[in-house]
């Protein structure tokens, strides 16, 4: 099955974003067809300024191979090597009733929070739609807020199958119901807008600072605590396996387990389980032109996959003529 999913730069990398997804991508290079990319295209609606975004995509590329990305068994580059999704872009674009872009929760949603509309964050569904039929995609693990775009890709794969014959691949949305969202320092879920993450590749103090702050109540040390409504244990809990879990639930129960004592347990799970990724991430950003090429073999794989497909959609369509 191929698998395909792309990931919009963001600068830091928190919990949130490690255990919601990106562990799940790294795990399906076992068994599937894995393509991933860094979907920079898409990040231009959000984002203007050029040193922020290149800076942003090469360290979301030293991110991904830092926890276990392998450019061998998968698929990785970066959105814009292949412009030949921009071509697919607009032929697609021929496809797409201005209705079904209207629908989109993501755009009205924007506009409504005065975001001013353009049409980068209108056609933003088609270019998405471009990136998943171009690798002809099976599946396209995302977030629930991205689920209507891969409908709207499925659309837009049907009407166009039905004027040309059976071109694309109508791929699945796949909605990960067991990934539970991580909690933040406040228990709301850890999001960068919220300034609530724990985040991965921070300086030690940092992240000291960041598990301190988690929001305890004012249980005293002695009494018994509950360890479902703590936000140290609902955090603490994504390190364990279930036996240490269940060990710490019943440290909990019992009573006498501080809180500062808790957290300082977890900042110290937190530190010595990312500092080999840690490791490897400052070696490959220590060595851009390394990265590059690294992409650069990733780009060249994918446009072998693209350009089959973008073959026959020149031909079907007669811009090769
Ligand atoms: P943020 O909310 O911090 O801006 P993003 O929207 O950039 O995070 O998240 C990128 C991906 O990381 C999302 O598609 C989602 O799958 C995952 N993710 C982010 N926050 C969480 C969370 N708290 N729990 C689970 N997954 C999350
Ligand atoms: N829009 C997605 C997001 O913001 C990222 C993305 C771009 C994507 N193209 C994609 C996801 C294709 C899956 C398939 O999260």
């Amino acid at each position: 099955m191929r698998v395909l999913s792309g990931i919009q730069p963001s600068g830091s990398l928190h919990l949130g974003n490690y255990f919601g997804m990106m562990k799940k991508m790294i795990e399906y290079q076992q068994n599937e067809d894995l393509f991933c990319f860094i979907a920079n295209y898409h990040a231009m609606t959000s984002l203007s300024d050029g040193k922020t975004l290149a800076r942003g995509t090469l360290e979301a590329a030293a991110n991904f191979l830092a926890l276990g990305m392998d450019p061998e068994k998968s698929t990785f580059w970066v959105q814009s090597d292949l412009v030949e999704v921009q071509e697919l872009s607009w032929i697609l674009s021929n496809f797409t009733p201005m209705g079904l872009l209207e629908r989109c929760h993501s755009f009205k949603d924007k506009t409504a929070r005065g975001i001013a509309a353009n049409h980068g964050l209108f056609a933003y569904p088609v270019l998405m739609t471009a990136d998943i039929l171009l690798f002809n995609s099976d599946r396209v693990p995302v977030g629930k807020d991205q689920k209507q775009h891969v409908e709207v890709a499925r659309d837009i794969a049907i009407k166009f199958n039905n004027e040309y014959g059976e071109i694309f691949t109508v791929p699945e949305a796949e909605i990960d119901d067991n990934v539970a969202t991580v909690p933040g320092l406040d228990g709301q879920k850890m999001s960068k807008s919220y300034g609530n993450t724990i985040d991965l590749f921070v300086e030690e103090n940092v992240l000291r600072k960041q598990v301190m702050r988690i929001v305890t109540d004012p249980t005293p040390v002695e009494e018994p605590k509950d360890p479902d409504k703590c936000n140290v244990f609902q955090i603490y809990r994504l390190f364990l396996d279930k036996l240490q879990e269940e060990a710490l639930r019943q440290r909990y129960l019992a009573g006498g387990l501080g809180y500062g004592e808790v957290k300082q347990e977890l900042f110290v799970a937190v530190r010595d389980y990312f500092a080999p990724y840690a490791a490897r991430r400052r070696e490959l950003m220590a060595d851009p032109e390394g990265l590059r090429r690294t992409l650069a073999f990733g780009a060249q794989k994918a446009r072998q996959a693209g350009g089959r497909v973008m073959a026959k959609v020149r031909k079907k369509t007669g811009l090769a003529y």
